[in-house]
């Protein structure tokens, strides 16, 4: 029970982003529509770099778990991530591969056959990306299985019957006969020259846009500090909370659950949490993602904390046109930002997680935005993650305050 518990907390009050550290906002040159833009793996339509910036214990290192032949190498954060992201791939939950004995798991147990084939499974995936494909995660859990536990090889039939292309005969070469289903069909007009592609906005623009949107810098560059509260709501279950924020990343979060409060804070330092567990000290990577799942700076400054910006197209977020920005802290750290054509507003932003065996991604939805103060801020976050268990958590908040005066020793470890 405990652990459901905890569990939930962890998708209710931090996000599984790869985003590490917002913490100290770099102020690095922005390349925008920068033409070599080098980023991430070709999953993202990009290449590849090495290692996880992680400053962090490994599975192995920090020796909790009994029974890890493989995954030793993951930081320890990633064990659980990584563990959805394979049920999700497969499109089963935990126990297809774990002993669960009337409700009491038995991880460590390699009972089930499934589980000693997914790590054959693992083996494969690390050989192949090694020997074929010069180290890059190209060939992950989910490029065969797709959710589904016996991957699909053989192409289904029928395929698609498909519609006449705009203009006819789309690629056929000037001139040549129109084969079936092209520019035969009647009123089909015979092809021009393609129509030029519109350059696409920069992404430094559509920032500037969303600043001015949002408030504009003048009143961004007064926020002192934030105060609110509003709760998470996750597979039924809710969680009321308060936070307070200042500068450069401090925060304080009070959450009250069914099974008691859970407090936690950082005071440019010092990490910790207090539960009826006691207290203890939170490490750089909990502490990072408690900064991401409270996002203020994060979304308030941009375009201070990636190097490189490049605008990809456009996308729809619901039934809002959206322009899609690939943003860059490192080549291993990219997400995208999606920008609502026509108010500027950020709706989206999607972080991913490169862990050994898959790159995972996790999505937070902005709506409600508001005016707090002079500057306006989503009174909705829409979680989305890999989390089976969790896919949606919905963080609704229903007071917010910017400037108020924040108590300092609250950010402070408890004695
Ligand atoms: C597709 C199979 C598969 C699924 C689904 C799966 N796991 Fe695992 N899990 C493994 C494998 C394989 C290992 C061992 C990895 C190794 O040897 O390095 C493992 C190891 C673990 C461990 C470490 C146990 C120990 O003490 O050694 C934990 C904890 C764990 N899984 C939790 C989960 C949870 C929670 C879920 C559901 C969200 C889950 N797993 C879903 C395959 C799976
Ligand atoms: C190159 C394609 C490919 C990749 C990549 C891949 N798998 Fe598989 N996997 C398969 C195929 C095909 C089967 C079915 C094999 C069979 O039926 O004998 C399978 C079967 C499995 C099974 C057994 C399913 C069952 O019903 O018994 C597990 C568990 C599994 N894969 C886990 C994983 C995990 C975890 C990863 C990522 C580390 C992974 N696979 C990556 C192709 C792949």
């Amino acid at each position: 029970m405990k652990l459901i518990v905890l569990r939930f907390l962890v998708v209710a009050l931090s996000c599984a982003s790869a985003v590490l550290v917002i913490a100290n906002l770099r102020t690095p040159k922005v390349a925008a529509n920068e033409r070599d833009f080098s980023p991430l793996f070709s999953t993202l339509g990009m290449p590849q770099p090495a290692q996880t910036p992680a400053a962090e214990q490994t599975v192995a290192q920090e020796g909790r778990e009994k029974n890890i032949k493989l995954l030793g190498d993951l930081p320890a954060s990633q064990l659980i991530p990584v563990m959805n992201y394979f049920a999700v791939s497969m499109g089963r939950r935990c126990n297809f591969c774990h002993v669960n004995n009337q409700g009491q798991w038995d991880y460590a147990s390699d009972a089930k056959p499934e589980k000693n084939t997914a790590r054959e499974m693992i083996r494969m995936v690390l050989d192949t990306n090694k020997n074929f494909f010069k180290g890059n995660l190209e060939v992950q859990c989910y490029t065969c299985h797709r959710g589904r536990n016996n991957p699909q090889s053989v192409v289904t039939l029928p395929l698609p019957v498909p519609s006449p292309p705009p203009g006819g005969g789309q690629g056929r070469p000037a001139g040549a006969p129109a084969g079936p289903g092209g520019a035969g069909t009647p009123g089909a007009q015979p092809q021009g020259s393609p129509t030029p592609r519109p350059t696409p906005t920069p992404a430094e623009e559509l920032i500037g846009k969303y600043v001015t949107a949002i408030g504009g810098q003048t009143n961004i560059d007064k926020v002192k500090s934030r105060t609110l509260t509003g709760s998470t709501t996750a597979g039924g279950n809710s969680v009321s909370f308060e936070i307070m924020q200042a500068p450069p990343n401090k925060f304080y979060i009070r959450a009250t659950t069914g099974q008691g409060v859970i407090e936690r804070g950082f005071d440019g330092q010092i990490g910790w949490e207090k539960s009826t567990n006691g207290v203890r000290q939170l490490n750089s990577v909990e502490i990072a993602r408690l900064q991401g799942s409270i996002n203020l700076w994060g979304n308030l400054k941009l375009k201070e904390q990636y190097t490189r910006l490049r605008t990809q197209g456009r996308d729809k977020v619901g039934d809002r046109d959206a322009y899609v920005v690939l943003a860059a802290r490192s080549d291993t750290d990219v997400e995208r930002l999606y920008f609502d054509v026509e108010t500027g507003l950020l709706l989206r932003r999607v972080t991913y997680l490169r862990t050994m065996v898959g790159v995972i991604p996790e999505q937070f939805d902005f709506e409600d935005y508001r005016d707090v103060d002079g500057v306006k801020l989503p009174f909705i976050v829409r979680i989305s993650s890999v989390d089976a268990g969790n896919p949606v958590s919905v963080r609704a908040y229903s007071e917010m305050k910017l400037n108020a005066p924040v108590d300092e020793a609250k950010f402070k470890k408890p004695a």
